[in-house]
C-alpha cells in the first residue's frame, strides 16, 4: 500500500494555490499525489493549470443540480471515487451542506484571505484596511459546517503598511497562501500534524484553535 497523501483540490477559479501546492509537491518532494481536480466552473483557469500538470480533472456544474445536497453528493462521489483521503478547498466558491462538511469531518480543509476568526467571509482586504488593522494575513483551517470557522491549523501574517491599498493587500497576502497550504499539506503528509476527533497535533504538542502563527517580514 502506498504511503503517500491522496488529495482532491476543488477550485473555482485561477487556482494560484492549486499552482503553489503542484509546485511544492515536485520541489519540495512532498510524499502527495493530487488524485483529482474538480471545478464547478467550466472556464476556471485552474483547470489549465491541472491538465498542464497532467492531473485527472473533473467539472461538476452547480446549476446542473436542482439543489445544494445534489450537487455535494455528485462531488462526494467523484473525490471517494479518485480515492482521496484529503480534500483541499482552494478558492472553491460554494458554501458545502453540513451533509458534506460531516461526510469529510477531519478530512476538509480551506485557505481563507484573512487572520480568522477576524474578517469571515468576502472582502477582507478591504474590511483590514477600513478597520484600520496593523496586521493582515491568511488562514488554512479545518472545515465546520458554519463558515469560515474551524478551528485554524496555521495562519500566515503580515504586517499592514501605511500605503497598502486592498490590491496590494490581496497580492501581499496571495504570497503568504502560497507558502502557508504547501506547508500543511506537507505537514498532514509526513504525520507531523495528526487530525483526530478532538484534537489537531504539531509534532506531538496540541495545537490551539488559533493555529499556529508564522510571522513573514520578506512579505
Ligand atoms: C484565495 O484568496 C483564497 O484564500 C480564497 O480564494 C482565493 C483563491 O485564489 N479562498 P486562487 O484561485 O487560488 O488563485
Amino acid at each position: 500500500m502506498s504511503d503517500r497523501l491522496k488529495i482532491a483540490v476543488l477550485i473555482s477559479g485561477s487556482g494560484s494555490n492549486l499552482q503553489a501546492i503542484i509546485d511544492a509537491i515536485q520541489k519540495d518532494n512532498i510524499p502527495c499525489d493530487i488524485q483529482l481536480v474538480v471545478s464547478n466552473q467550466a472556464l476556471a483557469y485552474g483547470l489549465k493549470r491541472a491538465e498542464y500538470a497532467n492531473l485527472k480533472t473533473k467539472i461538476i456544474d452547480h446549476t446542473s443540480f436542482p439543489d445544494r445536497l445534489t450537487f455535494d453528493q455528485a462531488i462526494g462521489d467523484a473525490i471517494d471515487r479518485a480515492g482521496a483521503e484529503l480534500v483541499v478547498l482552494a478558492g472553491f466558491m460554494r458554501i458545502f451542506s453540513h451533509w458534506f462538511v460531516n461526510r469529510y469531518r477531519n478530512k476538509l480543509i480551506n485557505i481563507h484571505p484573512s487572520l480568522l476568526p477576524k474578517f469571515k467571509g468576502l472582502d477582507t482586504h478591504v474590511r483590514t484596511l477600513s478597520e484600520g488593522e496593523t496586521h493582515h494575513g491568511a488562514s488554512v483551517h479545518l472545515v465546520t459546517p458554519e463558515l469560515d470557522t474551524g478551528p485554524n491549523i496555521l495562519q500566515g501574517r503580515i504586517t499592514v503598511h501605511s500605503n497598502d491599498t486592498p490590491e496590494s493587500l490581496q497580492n501581499r497576502v496571495h504570497q503568504i497562501e502560497h507558502r502557508i497550504y504547501p506547508t500543511v499539506i506537507q505537514w498532514l503528509a509526513t504525520h507531523r500534524l495528526v487530525i483526530n476527533e478532538t484534537s489537531m497535533v504539531l509534532d506531538h504538542q496540541p495545537l490551539t484553535t488559533n493555529g499556529k502563527v508564522i510571522d513573514y517580514e520578506d512579505i
